[in-house]
């Protein structure tokens, strides 16, 4: 079934509440935030916006520049450049692609989210770029931008995603958007996580601790963004039952794991004290269960049960709380009332 963009201007179109859904819904293109459907939207507004920072103020990047020179091992550079070479590919692409998608969404009050995602996804390129301009040369920064160029791994990557996305571009059908859906929500809550990890596991041994600020800031935009992107599709599992499709979300968490484990196992190695190719192919199952359960689907993976970074779990501040955002933080991000003007989650 083809599907059709909203349009712009639409007077004749129906914004009730009452009746509205959260896609092929017929929205006026009026922004009415006083009049609102989705509880869930409400919430992750007021989070979203209370995770304002800029990242010209994380101090401490000079120290970084200094340790990069000196106490980084080869391993550690080579992950460095490369995770970051990925997560700028990130970043770069949802600028890009979620005006695309805001344009199928049929509540305002979703796509006042979708906006500040994009917003969101450009200060982290910003941020990328800032930690760039103080700890790398010039060529060294374009060598990290344009790695892909030269690394297979991370362009075949790249390319899936990129694919799924520019095949609803051209041919906008119900399939291609549901797989649309799930790409990126696999994007926000899979693929940037053995990165963070990496981070977390330098700072754990007083390495790079300002680039480590840095991506917690991200880290912590990131967990709303597949939250939203979870309740999204949460929404339409009640709405479109007919447009899940589960072998689709399977097989789609199959082929991610699978390039995020080469992808991990290929830059980080046995280099870095803490991490393996057995804890980087552990941590990536897990979390894969862990996003397949907010999906309330069963895991893909049963035998993983531990979490190998646990210990890394101190180091995360989203939101001002400690919290063990692995395992709880999605959940009850989708509690609104526990949400409700309120930062603490
Ligand atoms: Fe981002
Ligand atoms: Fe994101």
């Amino acid at each position: 079934m083809s599907f059709v963009a909203n349009k712009i201007f639409n007077p004749s179109g129906n914004d009730d509440a009452q009746t509205r859904t959260i896609i092929k819904g017929n929205t006026t293109g009026l922004f009415n935030l006083n009049n609102t459907k989705y509880a869930w939207a409400k919430s992750m507004y007021t989070i979203m916006i209370g995770n304002f920072r800029v990242p010209e103020k994380v101090s401490g990047l000079n120290e970084d520049s200094i340790q990069y020179k000196q106490d980084l091992t080869d391993g550690e550079k080579k992950a460095y450049d490369g995770i970051l070479s990925f997560l700028i590919f990130l970043d770069s692409i949802q600028t890009s692609n979620l005006p695309n998608f805001a344009e199928y969404i049929t509540a305002p009050e979703v796509q006042l989210l979708l906006a500040i995602q994009t917003y969101q996804e450009a200060i982290h390129s910003q941020s990328y770029a800032t930690i760039l301009e103080t700890v790398v040369d010039a060529e060294k920064r374009d060598e990290i931008y344009y790695f892909r160029r030269e690394n297979p791994i991370l362009l075949e990557r790249n390319t899936y995603i990129g694919q799924i996305y520019q095949d609803f571009i051209q041919n906008p059908n119900d399939e291609n958007f549901f797989k649309w859906l799930i790409g990126n929500f696999l994007l926000e809550g899979l693929y940037f996580y053995n990165g963070f990890a990496f981070f977390d596991t330098l700072a754990d041994h007083q390495k790079m601790k300002a680039t480590d600020r840095m991506i917690s800031y991200i880290r912590r935009d990131e967990l709303t963004h597949v939250t939203m992107f979870t309740n999204i599709l949460r929404e339409i599992k009640k709405e479109f039952p007919d447009m899940r499709n589960e072998k689709l979300i399977y097989e789609m968490f199959s082929s991610a794991v699978d390039q995020e484990i080469k992808w991990g196992q290929h830059i980080l190695g046995n280099n870095i004290i803490g991490m393996n190719e057995y804890t980087t192919e552990q941590y990536t199952k897990r979390l894969a269960n862990n996003r397949l359960g907010v999906l309330w689907l069963s895991p893909l993976y049963p035998e993983i049960t531990e979490n190998p970074y646990q210990h890394l779990e101190r180091l995360q501040d989203n939101n001002g709380e400690k919290t063990n955002f692995f395992e709880s933080t999605v959940t009850n991000y989708t509690q609104s009332n526990a949400m409700q003007g309120t930062r603490d989650f």
